[in-house]
């Protein structure tokens, strides 16, 4: 019972992933700081895009690939604050789906950043020990991150 639901779980995580990297190519217009962020986070969205792919059996299993998801991520999340200065340019830049929250409510943003490198460095802990049910797990957490904060802070797409 409990795994089933784990196993859901991590499917749609996985479906989510998938729903990221589609976005990636729709953004060519963007420039500066909102270019860099988007770029930023399609990067982590391929890395986590690649354990998804193992634990869908679409690719072999392969820690170091872990491992470099976890770093990415890590990476990633201690930069993400800074892409998003309260500033013109960063708050109403061409093509952003950055939300105004960003700013309002600009420590549940970091937090919620900060909260990511947490999941993120589970994620590579777990991928050292090779065990696959904790790094489904471990990958759950850390993409429901990832839609926590896109579910609060950015656009929906129409
Ligand atoms: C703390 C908040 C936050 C976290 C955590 C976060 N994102 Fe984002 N993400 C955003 C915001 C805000 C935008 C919109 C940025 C913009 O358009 O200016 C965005 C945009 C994106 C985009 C679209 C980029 C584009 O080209 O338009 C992708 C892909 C993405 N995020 C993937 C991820 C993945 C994968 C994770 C987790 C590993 C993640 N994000 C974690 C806030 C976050």
């Amino acid at each position: 019972m409990k795994f089933k639901f784990l196993k859901i779980t991590t499917l749609s995580a996985a479906i989510m992933i998938g729903g990221f990297a589609q976005t990636a190519t729709s953004h060519t217009g963007a420039m500066g700081i909102i270019k860099e962020r988007m770029d930023n986070m399609v990067i982590m969205g391929k890395a986590l895009g690649a354990v998804a792919d193992m634990l869908k059996g679409k690719r072999d299993f392969d820690a170091g690939v872990v491992s470099q998801t976890g770093d990415v991520l890590i990476q990633h999340s201690k930069t993400m604050g800074s892409l998003f200065p309260d500033t013109e340019e960063s708050r109403l830049g061409k093509y952003s789906a950055a939300l105004p929250v960003v700013w309002e409510k600009n420590d549940e943003f970091l937090a919620l950043a900060k909260s990511l490198e947490e999941k993120a460095e589970i994620l590579k802990t777990v991928a050292s020990g090779g065990d696959l049910k904790m790094i489904k797990v471990a990958f759950g957490q850390t993409a429901k991150t990832c839609s926590a904060c896109h579910a609060d802070f950015r656009k929906k797409k129409d």
